[in-house]
């Protein structure tokens, strides 16, 4: 039996950590992708030890079968995230049928405010990316318990809800899934606001390549496209498609990559709003947010995306109390 290892890559190799908080679907999805990329040691915690250390068990048994590198580790302890450069954090509780994301709100703030203080005790330079949902208000709300930059808390839907967009594109046109580039802002909720006129395939707006009815009815089941799994899956919410977009965003900010993707950030006067998280476009890097960019909007895109941004404030005020 020499050279088994029941453990596989325990050893701590001084390498870069990035921790997931939340080893449900999501999250586990999320550490599953990021081991992958062999780019950090990762940390999944949970509040149910068993459950976070036999998922980073599977994991790490895996390492050999698909040949990634670096430890996994499962914990309960958030001593173990410290030294962290990401978090992304993904627990609470998903939809069910017949839910909206914004009934997720109560149960799941509660969360948050655990797991930010958790995060702000024990890894205070991180950047967090958030992905629990109602997305948009979980990041403020995770913002205001950490006491972070606004910089350095990021929320994750512009990447999902864009990949989405790019999926429906890829099978009206069938063209590569690689050469579509979608463009989603707003909230991740009813209120988002897919932009044909900045999706380009091959570098040609989309405009010009399908009509308009074919635009409407793909922006229509993006806005929709969270629901259209949780009624298919009867139990729960997606998550391969989420915890790997969290996943880019968390290799974008460790590598510096400064990726140019949409993503739930900290407003303050673009686009006529401030003090909310809604998406937009951004630069990702080792910094957090790096850059928001103010694109030109047509009145109705930019009464959309406003719309959306005022939606989410007033739930802030009415349902959170900010
Ligand atoms: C979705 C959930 C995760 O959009 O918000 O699938």
């Amino acid at each position: 039996m020499s050279g088994y290892k029941q453990e596989v890559n325990i050893v701590t190799r001084g390498r870069r950590k990035i921790a997931v908080i939340g080893a449900g679907n999501v999250g586990a999805t999320c550490a599953f992708v990021l081991a992958q990329m062999k780019i950090a040691d990762i940390v999944l915690l949970d509040i149910y030890e068993g459950f976070a250390k036999g998922k980073a068990l599977d994991m790490s048994q895996n390492a050999n079968v698909l040949n990634y590198d670096g430890s996994i580790t499962g914990t309960a302890d958030y001593n173990d995230i410290a030294g962290a450069a990401v978090v992304v954090v993904t627990s609470g509780f998903p939809r069910q049928p017949g839910m909206t994301r914004e009934d997720l709100i109560g149960k799941n703030a509660d969360i948050v405010s655990q797991v930010g203080t958790g995060i702000k005790e024990h890894a205070p330079d991180a950047v967090v990316i958030v992905v629990t949902n109602p997305l948009d208000l979980m990041t403020y709300h995770m913002q205001q318990v950490t006491g972070f930059p606004t910089e350095r808390v990021i929320g994750q839907a512009g990447v999902l809800d864009s990949a989405r967009m790019a999926h429906f594109i890829a099978l009206e046109l069938g063209c590569a899934e690689e050469d579509v580039s979608p463009m989603v802002l707003g909230g991740h909720g009813d209120t988002m606001v897919p932009l044909p006129r900045y999706t380009t395939v091959g570098g040609i707006p989309i405009t010009q390549l399908m009509s308009q009815e074919r635009i409407d009815a793909i922006s229509a089941r993006t806005a929709s496209g969270g629901g259209e799994i949780v009624k298919l899956l009867e139990r729960g919410s997606a998550f391969y498609a989420p915890g790997s977009a969290a996943a880019i965003m968390a290799e974008s900010v460790l590598n510096d990559r400064k990726r140019l993707i949409p993503a739930s950030c900290f407003l303050t006067g673009q686009y006529g709003l401030d003090d909310v998280y809604i998406g937009v476009p951004c630069i990702l890097g080792s910094n957090g947010v790096e850059r928001i960019f103010e694109l030109e909007l047509t009145d109705d895109e930019l009464s959309s995306l406003q719309g959306s941004g005022e939606f989410y404030k007033k739930q802030l005020v009415d349902v959170l109390g900010y």
